[in-house]
């Protein structure tokens, strides 16, 4: 008992000291923020408001103080070169902020973002984040563009490959994650940049998948679905925001007041800085929204947008927006705050320079390790018949397809900094795993847009010589990413033409897909036997992949987003609407079954397409592993709960197959009756474990009542008295399930 009071008190007046410190700390940063800014000219203030394009041509402007940060320069020297006119010359001697973005790795590049997300692993995700700002932070780079945490229900949207999928949740912890690996332990430590909650918000939901388009989200879909990741990237400390190009029912996000003011500041607290995308306040011009640049840079600053990128309405404008009592200075004053506290919290002042001794840490061998735990636990098998897969050792491999010796286009969309002479491809990594004389190689295709058939000759007489074809297709980088969205999404050129002709030669096949979104591979898969889906997977894509086909590693990825059979189904996503009328399996009829001239209503008038269905291609958190796992036993601690309370759920999981995996264990939940109509499932918490031949586990996963609430009809935040439905398995589609109330 005594033990228990005597340390119950060391950890209240631990936490009192720790609270303390932190108090002195922010005090005297913000007393240094105070002092500073009273010295700041409007000219200097107004610098600070700006972030320039590149490293070089800015000298004059950064000795006048007229720049507060530069992205795109990567080059050490020059960094230091301008740090010291800024830091030097200048008449305050404030630092400037260099910034790039990071996406997914540096020099050693990671999966892309959404094949990330596909490793439901926070720790894995978090430990890549580290890496890419151990390696970036050694050019004296300080600042990404990172995390992107736009949920994204549209393959067709290019820019699905930077985002961690479909799912507020599983968004929400690995957007917090990336957060904390960029920014580390202290953001003072040389190796920690600061990262960039975006795009706030609503980006994702570019209508048609087209990048940039508007988009028209309800405000009460804003607050559920599309805002949640970034309240949790400020409560895991996130330093700034960028702005979103879309505009959102009409207003820009650029401009709205809404997003940055009420939202990001006064309801989240947030204390750090908002920079615009690229050129965003001047475009709101485009968007029809203002008359030209001066009012573009007053709506943005009102707004709360803290930093224009790369055009120069702010320079050009605040001071005769100022001047003419446009715009008060006390707006002004507060937004150069935020860059100059968060300046000082870097240790900026104090610690500009990148320390030659640490320059280009790059590629070390543990970080490529890392990159290929990533890749491996990010690779999604979504088929495997009759065990084509794992290839034994011996078996005589035809290597074929667009992507399979590509170093440069596994990488992904966003590496302007991958070093594509790291890579391992595939063709690589199958060699060292199953020896030289194992694997033929033919590439079929030179690269995946290639239209002509003159590379299928070869490669099918390679097929004929093998005892299994691995095929590895998908598309290339630039296929993906910001501007790449595509209408149609089938395997591009003539890569399912080649399939088939491959697949006539009777040998098993095995389709690799390498891609920045799902692909419409539905009907193409019929002609393989084992389906592997890898994103894009980055510097260690091949030898990752190698082990995956050798057994070496288990395949454990699950899908972070809904893959549709066919782009007319699209928006598809798991945590829709029941709507009044659900589709139903026992009543649907394919198009070509419906008899001629049925009566209008004989086949029941439900929810679904005559001729795609109602169901995706493959559900979201969907993925096979070489063993099985069976869950039973779903047992709750209460039946009824009550605000505030903790719901624990326990599963039994048994691996019944004859090899040691990793499950991703998901739990999702479904509020039967709300004040508005409720998604049919909802993720609300996940586990990876891993689990023996024969070895069997209880896991118990909890989630917060409050986690229940969603806005209702009042624009509430509530949790509604009533009957919930709770699942627990491999997948959304999950079955097991029971029940609880919350009174
Ligand atoms: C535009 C993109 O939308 C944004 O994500 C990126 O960080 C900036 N350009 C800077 O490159």
């Amino acid at each position: 008992m005594n033990k228990l009071i005597l340390s119950v008190v060391l950890s209240i007046v631990l936490m009192a000291c720790q609270n303390s410190t932190h108090n002195k700390q922010a005090d005297s940063i913000g007393q240094k923020v105070e002092k500073l800014l009273s010295q700041m000219t409007l000219e200097e203030k107004i610098g600070q408001m700006w972030q320039v394009n590149g490293g070089y041509g800015h000298d004059d402007n950064i000795r006048q103080g007229k720049i507060g940060s530069i992205l795109n320069d990567v080059d050490p020297q020059n960094i230091n070169r301008l740090q010291k006119i800024a830091l030097e010359e200048s008449r305050l001697g404030i630092p400037l902020i260099i910034a790039r973005d990071v996406i997914h790795g540096f020099k050693t590049v990671f999966p892309i973002p959404l094949g990330q997300a596909a490793s439901w692993n926070p720790e894995l995700v978090e430990q890549g984040c580290r890496i890419a700002a151990q390696e970036a932070s050694s050019t004296g780079i300080r600042w990404t563009f990172a995390p992107m945490i736009d949920i994204s229900r549209d393959a067709r949207w290019g820019r699905i490959a930077e985002s961690c999928g479909e799912d507020p949740y599983l968004t929400s912890v690995l957007g917090a994650a990336m957060v904390k690996g960029f920014q580390g332990d202290s953001l003072n430590s040389e190796t920690s940049i600061i990262a960039c909650a975006k795009h706030m918000a609503g980006y994702g939901a570019a209508e048609g998948g087209r990048d940039y388009n508007t988009t028209l989200i309800p405000p009460r879909e804003l607050r559920d679905v599309y805002l949640p990741p970034f309240k949790a990237a400020v409560d895991a400390g996130v330093r700034t925001f960028m702005a979103a190009f879309n505009d959102i029912d009409g207003v820009p996000a650029t401009g709205n007041e809404f997003l940055f003011r009420q939202v990001l500041r006064n309801e989240w607290h947030f204390d750090g800085f908002v920079v615009s995308d690229w050129a965003s306040p001047w475009e709101m011009i485009n968007h029809g929204f203002v008359a030209d640049e001066k009012e573009a840079a007053l709506r943005a600053i009102k707004a709360g947008v803290n930093m224009e990128m790369a055009t120069s309405t702010y320079n050009d404008n605040i001071k005769v927006l100022i001047e003419e009592g446009l715009l008060d200075i006390k707006i002004i004053d507060q937004a150069v705050r935020d860059v100059l506290r968060v300046k000082f919290e870097m240790g900026l002042f104090d610690n500009p320079y990148v320390a030659e001794e640490n320059q280009y840490q790059f590629a070390k061998p543990k970080y490529l390790e890392a990159a290929k735990l990533a890749a491996t636990q990010s690779m999604v098998l979504l088929k495997n018949d009759k065990n084509t897969l794992p290839l034994s050792l011996s078996k005589k491999i035809a290597l074929i397809g667009p992507m399979a010796n590509q170093a440069y286009e596994q990488l992904g969309t966003w590496i302007f900094d991958g070093d594509s002479t790291l890579t391992v491809t595939p063709l690589k990594g199958l060699q060292d795993v199953f020896g030289k004389d194992k694997v033929m190689f033919a590439e079929g295709m030179a690269i995946s847009r290639t239209r002509h058939q003159k590379g299928y000759r070869k490669a099918i007489e390679q097929a004929k010589k093998s005892d299994v074809i691995v095929f590895v297709g998908g598309e290339e980088s630039i296929l993906s990413g910001e501007a790449h969205s595509r209408a149609n999404i089938d395997l591009p050129g003539v890569q399912n033409d080649l399939i088939k002709e491959l697949k006539k030669t009777g040998k098993p096949l095995v389709l690799v897909v390498m891609a920045g979104r799902p692909l419409t591979i539905g009907a193409i898969s019929e002609y393989a036997d084992a389906v592997i889906y890898a994103w894009h997977p980055g510097t260690m894509g091949g030898a990752a992949l190698a082990d995956i086909i050798a057994g070496n590693a288990n395949p454990s990825g699950k899908l972070p987003v809904t893959f549709p059979k066919e782009v007319g189904q699209i928006p598809m996503h798991y945590n829709h609407k029941n709507t009044g009328r659900p589709a139903n399996l026992d009543t649907w009829t394919q198009m070509y079954d419906i008899p001629v001239k049925a009566p209008q209503t004989s086949l029941g008038n439900e929810s679904h397409y005559i001729d795609a269905g109602f169901e995706p291609l493959y559900p979201f958190g969907y993925g096979l592993s070489y063993t099985s796992f069976v869950y039973s036993d779903i047992s709750l601690d209460k039946e009824i709960y009550a605000k505030d309370d903790i719901i624990a759920a326990s599963i039994k999981v048994k691996n019944t197959g004859e090899m040691a995996g990793d499950e991703i264990v998901q739990l999702y939940v479904r509020d039967l009756v709300g004040n508005v109509s409720r998604p049919v499932k909802e993720l609300k918490a996940f586990k990876r474990i891993s689990l023996n031949e024969g070895e069997e586990t209880t896991l118990t996963l909890t989630l917060d009542v409050n986690d229940l609430a969603f806005t209702n009809v009042a624009m509430e935040r509530v949790v509604e008295p009533g009957q919930f439905e709770l699942w627990i398995g491999g997948d959304s589609n999950a079955t097991l399930s029971t029940f609880f109330s919350v009174k």
